[in-house]
């Protein structure tokens, strides 16, 4: 029999298909979060916007990588159907992230949802919840992002928690901001996971501003460091200065090759979030120029 034709086959009087699937690949041990130090961080976000042939063509490059620099660490967030294909053909030294989770404690009858256990079982190391996008067209509210965030690090995932202000927002001055980006995303955080320093370890926020998202608008190197310590400043103001020290904050928004370097010279942006050019070879130059970017610090 052929692998990976379908067959019928009698049992009695009973016809059944039987898929006769290829050999399994083996699920590696993977080791790509680093919870010690303070590695740079940088996410690939692959949206929604990948089919079989494209998985494989990211995962080739990525594993093609001769050497991931000390000084960061990698993941990738493949939407949900691949994520299996992720957690067993990447190498084992990028972490896999869902694009989101559910908020149950438990396996169970929760039809389309996908329980964090579940998805540390299959080999994810970390939960991106409440994307720009996901709070937009799925009406997700902060309450429900920061739920989604406990129960991922409940089972053991690292939380990467999505925050960000509209353009209107923005304009409306920083009035405006800290009461979108901190007594809204930030405080609702808080209330779920308290002040405590081990849930918080296993956190990572990615600030993306709503209006750089996919746009090429990405904020400009000055604006993200200014909104980074915003945020560094209210988390030692309300959790504790050692805290803020170890949170890793991304940005996201239109980091390209060209943009990297500077951005990540910033004192406080500690990883980025890349969507469009996480799909391209423009990827491992955002690595390269992160590196050259961290020295210039
Ligand atoms: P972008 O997306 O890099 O395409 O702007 C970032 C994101 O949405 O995570």
């Amino acid at each position: 029999m052929m692998a990976g034709t379908l067959c019928a086959v009698g049992v009695g009087t009973v016809m059944y298909l039987v898929a006769n699937k290829p050999a399994k690949g083996s699920k590696k041990a993977r080791k790509g979060r680093k919870t010690e130090g303070k590695k740079f961080i940088i996410g690939g976000n692959w949206k929604c916007e990948t089919n079989c042939a494209k998985v494989d063509e990211i995962i080739t490059r990525l594993n093609g990588i001769e050497s991931i620099p000390d000084a960061i660490e990698i993941y990738c967030c493949p939407p949900f159907p691949h994520l299996a294909t992720a957690t067993i053909d990447l190498r084992a030294d990028i972490a896999v992230s869902s694009q989101d989770c559910g908020v149950m404690e438990k396996y169970g009858a929760f039809t389309g949802d996908s329980f964090a256990g579940m998805l540390k079982d299959l080999g994810c190391e970390w939960a991106l919840v409440g994307h720009s996008e996901r709070r937009q067209y799925q009406k997700e509210s902060s309450e429900l992002v920061a739920a989604k965030a406990a129960a991922a690090l409940k089972q053991g995932l690292g939380a990467v928690v999505c925050i960000g202000e509209s353009k209107t927002e923005r304009e409306g001055g920083l009035s405006v901001m800290k009461k979108v980006l901190l007594d809204d995303q930030m405080t609702a955080l808080l209330k779920a996971l308290g002040n405590d320093q081990s849930a918080w370890a296993n956190v990572v926020i990615a600030y993306e501003p709503v209006w750089a998202i996919g746009t090429g608008l990405s904020a400009t190197p000055a604006m993200a460091q200014e909104t980074h310590k915003l945020i560094r400043d209210w988390v030692a103001a309300k959790i504790g200065p050692t805290t803020a020290a170890n949170l890793r904050i991304q940005y996201g928004g239109s980091v390209k090759g060209a943009t990297a370097k500077e951005l990540a010279a910033q004192p406080d942006i500690d990883g980025f979030l890349v969507g469009g050019s996480s799909l391209k070879d423009d990827f491992l130059l955002i690595i390269s120029e992160a590196e050259a970017g961290l020295k210039m610090r």
